[in-house]
């Protein structure tokens, strides 16, 4: 036997005796442990936004925070978004959409936040099937595979936001559910754009706190910016 075959039967042994220990429930050494044992994803828990192995004190308050329980039936989750949480009270009927259109309202403010974050998700949401300037053309329809959508100036001019509501989110005829694709509050922003797009697409003008200025607000200014 060479010296080399010697000394690496002896490291063969060492390491072999390294990996005996004591504890019965032990594996011994472990080399990857990984690899043996997966980090295991545990159901029920809510890993949160640090990661887990941040640190001891925030992987034990994350094991003992409950992620994926359904909540009671009845009760309302508490979620961040505070205001919007409560379910939709009216039902997928004809007399459902007729009462929403009287009773609903928006809980929303008019103005430049809200109209501008509704044009952006129109824009991303809307525009394919109703067209920029809500038209009823967008490319869906210049396509022909959707026809028939109506323009917000015609007889949807004076549609009540109740039933725009009531219509993203129930869908009506070939226009799907919006109801999962887009939170409470976004669809309400969504519709303070399109009553831009009912009184014809023209945003209307914002004083420096982003409400909106009044006609006769604008006008006396524009009354004031006229030279004498
Ligand atoms: C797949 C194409 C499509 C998409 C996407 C779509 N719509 Fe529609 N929408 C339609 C069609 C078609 C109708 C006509 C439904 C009917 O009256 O039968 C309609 C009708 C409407 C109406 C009139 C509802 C009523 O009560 O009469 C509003 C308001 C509306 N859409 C808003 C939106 C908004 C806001 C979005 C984006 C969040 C959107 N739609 C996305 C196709 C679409």
């Amino acid at each position: 036997m060479t010296r080399y075959t010697l000394s690496s039967l002896l490291l063969i042994m060492i390491v072999g005796l390294g990996s005996c220990v004591t504890d019965p429930n032990s594996p011994g050494l472990e080399y990857m442990p990984d690899m043996y044992r997966s980090p295991a994803v545990e159901a029920y828990v809510d890993y949160g936004e640090d990661p887990y192995y941040k640190t001891e004190e925030v992987a034990k308050s994350q094991r003992n925070t409950i992620s994926a329980r359904k909540p009671v039936e009845g009760t309302i989750a508490q979620v961040k978004s505070g205001d919007f949480n409560m379910p939709y009270a009216y039902p997928n009927t004809d007399e459902g959409y007729a009462a929403a259109g009287a009773n609903l309202t928006s809980p929303l403010a008019t103005n430049q936040e809200n109209i501008e974050a509704g044009m952006e998700i129109y824009q991303i949401m809307c525009t394919h099937c109703h067209g920029e300037k809500g038209e009823g053309d967008g490319a869906i329809s210049r396509n022909g595979l959707i026809k028939g959508i109506p323009s917000y100036t015609g007889k949807l001019k004076d549609l009540p936001v109740g039933n725009i509501y009531h219509t993203l989110q129930y869908g009506k005829g070939l226009m799907g559910s919006h109801a999962s694709q887009m939170t409470q509050k976004e669809r309400w922003q969504v519709i303070e754009y399109v009553k831009v797009l009912q009184n014809g697409g023209e945003m209307p003008e914002f004083d420096a706190n982003g409400n909106v200025l009044t006609a006769a607000a604008s006008s006396d200014e524009a009354a004031q910016d006229q030279p004498q």
